[in-house]
């Protein structure tokens, strides 16, 4: 019979030893390309079933970036979806190890909470993602799409670490009022009622408060709200714009209406320094925001040395912007494994809209 081992001599018939010979050239082949793609991957090294799993993680991450990168494209959310990350992370307490970035904004408690207004409609906008990515904790995606909406609109890379654990259940939720306020009066941000008002309190006070409580500090301050280059106010969510649209905004891009802090809103850059800088050479923009907290960026000798720098170097904002994104990204989140992994090699390889059409 043909291919079949003798069972008197233990011979192999001639086509046995073809179809043999076919089998392990196969795996072989086989073998050696796995060899050679870890390899490429890994500089010789062969994977142990741990870090296969984690090689694969990091793949799944990189293609949900890329899919967040997509989504700020087609909807222009990016300020959107940084408010999203920063307020997910910005009600951390260094005291009491409470808050950060742990996903809990996705609670109906914690959306009740003052600032949050319009934070669903960022939620909801990541759905599709975390449906087709599961296994993305909540927390990781959120400071996800912020980065890389920073990244689609011509700012720096941020070295950013994933692996956060969601909060459960709405019992993470930190108590209401951590998050900064727009004008006076200010509530104090903490302690175990931050929503209680300080009358006396003055906008820099107010900042402070809220970026000391997260172990943030003054350089910290004035690079993060120059997050204020990208977005809008508006009327029906902060209400803490005096007008409801302007010449900036009134045609969008994207969703129409809300005043802006920059001519260019979806452009991260660093005209927002210069346009506070503007108010005291007597060419100010009427039809651009400046939050009583932005004007302290100014007024307040010790921010205004970050402000005049920033204004003068968009290289160091942009360095500084990095650093300081990384840390408030990283507040209160418990890493898994604990140092957290990145997803180096995503960033910067997609194309960025650092010049959206502005001009009607
Ligand atoms: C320093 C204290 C801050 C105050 C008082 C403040 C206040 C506000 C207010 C009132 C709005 C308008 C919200 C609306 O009406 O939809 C806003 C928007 C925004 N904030 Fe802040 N913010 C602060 C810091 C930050 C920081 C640290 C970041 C990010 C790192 C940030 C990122 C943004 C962005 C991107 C928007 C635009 C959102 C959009 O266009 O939908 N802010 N902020």
């Amino acid at each position: 019979m043909m291919g079949k081992i003798s069972e008197q001599t233990g011979n192999i018939t001639p086509g046995l030893v073809t179809r043999c010979g076919i089998y392990s050239s196969v795996l072989l082949l086989i073998v050696f390309g796995i060899i050679q793609a870890e390899d490429l991957h890994l500089g010789g090294y062969m994977e142990s079933p741990e870090l296969r799993e984690r090689h694969s993680t990091k793949e799944l991450y990189r293609a949900a970036y890329g899919a967040c990168h997509q989504l700020v494209k087609a909807k222009k959310c990016a300020p959107l979806l940084v408010r999203l990350g920063w307020h997910d992370s910005g009600n951390y307490d260094g005291e009491t190890k409470s808050g950060g970035a742990n996903g809990s904004i996705r609670f109906e408690k914690e959306l009740g909470h003052n600032g949050n207004a319009g934070i669903p409609s960022a939620i909801a906008l990541l759905k599709p993602i975390k449906d087709r990515y599961p296994e993305i904790s909540y927390a990781d995606l959120f400071q996800m799409a912020s980065a890389a909406a920073i990244d689609v609109s011509g700012g720096p890379k941020v070295d950013m670490l994933y692996g956060r654990q969601d909060a459960q259940s709405d019992s993470e939720v930190p108590p209401n009022g951590r998050l900064p306020g727009a004008a006076a009066p200010f509530h104090k941000a903490v302690g175990a009622d931050p929503t209680e008002l300080a009358e006396t309190m003055t906008p820099a006070e107010h900042i402070r408060a809220v970026f000391y409580r997260m172990g943030l500090e003054d350089v910290d301050i004035v690079a993060l709200s120059g997050a204020h280059t990208l977005g809008r106010a508006f009327k029906d969510r902060s209400g803490a714009c005096p007008m409801a649209s302007t010449k900036h905004t009134v045609d969008g891009p994207g969703t129409k209406g809300g005043m802006s802090w920059t001519t260019e809103w979806l452009k991260f850059d660093n005209t927002y320094y210069q346009e506070l800088l503007k108010g005291e050479k007597g060419a100010l923009d009427p039809e651009l925001l400046k939050l009583a907290t932005d004007t302290a960026l100014v007024t307040d000798s010790e921010f205004r040395v970050y402000t005049e720098k920033f204004a003068n170097s968009q290289e160091d904002f942009f360095q500084q912007y990095a650093v300081s994104h990384k840390k408030l990204s990283e507040l209160g989140a418990r890493f898994d494994p604990h140092t957290g992994f990145s997803i180096e090699g995503t960033q910067g390889v997609a194309e960025r809209v650092v010049s959206t059409n502005y001009k009607k």
